[in-house]
């Protein structure tokens, strides 16, 4: 599979068979993932694999917002967290900000590592979908989350028993400007 198929050929899955994810492919993947770049190289992206009792509970008591989110998890074997070390990314040794973004640095790094994930994942043959529509309080207290963390967004993983078709993409001419002087 070449980086185009890749990227153009993973697509967000919403079912999924029963089958398990192994733990050997989901190190493979979170190995692979690793290598997406991050500020600094301070690599603050750590991911939660969370399965059973505990997987349904977040399914159940966080998605009232949007019920559908809540179907797809307790639809996937696996649901994977995916939270960040806070105040690294973006911040000078001190706790200052390095740059007017402030604290956006984080969540940047945890975008690119959560799309090397997934591209990972499509290439094992995995399907996966970030979630951000949940209640982020009582996901990460369910997830005994350390103050020093950050949930960013919720994956379920596992085979697809779906092959959607790609949603139509905006085409080049609206994506890409030029500008010289
Ligand atoms: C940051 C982010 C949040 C998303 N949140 C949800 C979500 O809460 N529920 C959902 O079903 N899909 C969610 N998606 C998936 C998008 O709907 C999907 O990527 C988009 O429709 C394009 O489809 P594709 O991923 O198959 O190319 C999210 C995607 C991103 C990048």
């Amino acid at each position: 599979m070449t980086a185009n198929e890749c990227i153009r050929g993973r697509r967000s899955i919403r079912q999924f068979t029963d089958k398990p994810v192994s733990r050997d492919v989901l190190a493979g993947i979170v190995e692979t993932a690793s290598y997406a770049p991050s500020w600094k190289h301070t690599q603050i992206v750590r991911y939660i694999a969370v399965e059973g009792a505990l997987k349904d509970k977040i399914a159940s008591e966080c998605t009232s917002a949007y019920a559908k989110n809540g179907e797809i998890i307790k639809n996937a074997p696996m649901l994977i967290a995916v939270t960040f070390i806070k105040n690294r990314s973006g911040f000078e040794r001190d706790g200052s900000f390095s740059t007017p973004k402030e604290g956006g640095w984080q969540m940047f790094d945890t975008g690119i590592a959560a799309e090397a994930f997934c591209l990972a994942a499509y290439e094992q043959g995995l399907g996966t979908v970030i979630l951000g529509i949940f209640d982020e309080a009582k996901a990460s207290a369910l997830l005994s989350l350390p103050e020093d963390r950050e949930l960013a967004a919720l994956i379920p993983i596992g085979y697809p028993a779906e092959e959607p078709a790609a949603p139509k993409r905006k085409p080049v001419e609206d994506l890409l400007s030029y500008m010289e002087s």
